[in-house]
């Protein structure tokens, strides 16, 4: 066959497709068990940091350590409170359970009714991770929670921390959004997420109580502890994260597992 014929630049384009999907598929593949590697890392760094255990540039050898050391995961369900990591009829591999996944899995969450969907989800998952955070004694310091919502443009995905009393703020973090740099999006500028700790987020009474406001807050009022600043510029991202902390502080969130963490502490 001529090299100058339509027949041979077409078995040539054909070779060379087939060659190049089989390169490209196979290394898609053959990474993707690094991807996920990367994205349990990624995980443990952000529940480590929102609990100001991840020093900056730590390797990740380390934070494989760190987390061990420090962090037990459990599965909670958010209808009861309870704590279910070790019902093996529902969990047989725990380790295993993917709470994105979950979401829209409609034996595994549950539609939200559009009055009670402060945070914009539509769909809530049924069971939750809860990371259980100890000192190097053992001795629990902190609880961290995973909570989304949304903001202008995107559902901002995050970690809260609170301390024992299960109302004071030990970190808040958002590791995946796509609200506007430098407007929205400084939801994950460290200066804004610092003023989280030691705010309290909820009341006397138990209810959620805390607020992005608007402007700066006023250290002399008498709610300063359950306020943050607002983000300038940005009041719809700033209300999105007062409503999505309603909502995971809620009823339809992890308030039914706190409240009984509570009430086990009080007996
Ligand atoms: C290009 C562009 C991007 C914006 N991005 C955001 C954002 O990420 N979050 C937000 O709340 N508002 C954003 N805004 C502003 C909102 O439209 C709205 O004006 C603002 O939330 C009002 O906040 P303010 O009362 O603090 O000015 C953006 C506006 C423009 C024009």
């Amino acid at each position: 066959m001529s090299r100058d014929s339509i027949g041979f630049t077409f078995i040539v384009s054909a070779t060379l497709c087939v060659v190049c999907s089989i390169l490209v598929s196979g290394a898609a593949v053959g990474l993707r068990s690094k991807q996920e590697l990367n994205k349990e890392i990624e995980r443990k760094k952000n529940i480590l940091s929102v609990a100001g255990l991840l020093k900056p540039g730590e390797g990740t050898g380390n934070v494989r350590k760190i987390y061990e050391d420090h962090v037990d995961g459990i599965i909670v369900d958010l209808n009861t409170g309870k704590v279910v990591t070790d019902d093996k009829e529902l969990f047989p591999h725990p380790e295993e359970y993917d709470q994105k996944a979950a979401i829209d899995n409609p034996k595994m969450s549950m539609q939200i009714e559009s009055s009670k969907d402060l945070a914009g989800i539509k769909r809530r998952e049924n069971y939750s991770w809860v990371y259980l955070i100890h000192d190097e004694n053992g001795k629990l310091t902190q609880y961290v929670l995973p909570v989304r919502g949304k903001g202008l443009w995107s559902t901002m995905w995050g970690f809260i921390a609170l301390e024992t009393d299960l109302t004071t703020v030990a970190g808040l973090t958002f590791y995946e959004q796509g609200e506007t740099p430098g407007l929205g999006g400084e939801v994950d500028n460290p200066k804004w997420k610092a003023q989280w700790v030691g705010k309290e987020v909820y009341n006397k009474e138990f209810q959620p109580d805390i607020e992005v406001i608007k402007g700066s807050v006023n250290p002399e009022s008498p709610n300063a502890i359950h306020e943050v600043d607002g983000l300038s510029g940005a009041t719809i991202t700033s209300r999105g994260v007062t409503h999505l902390l309603d909502f995971w502080l809620g009823d339809l969130g992890f308030k039914p597992y706190l409240e009984q963490v509570r009430e086990k502490e009080e007996k």
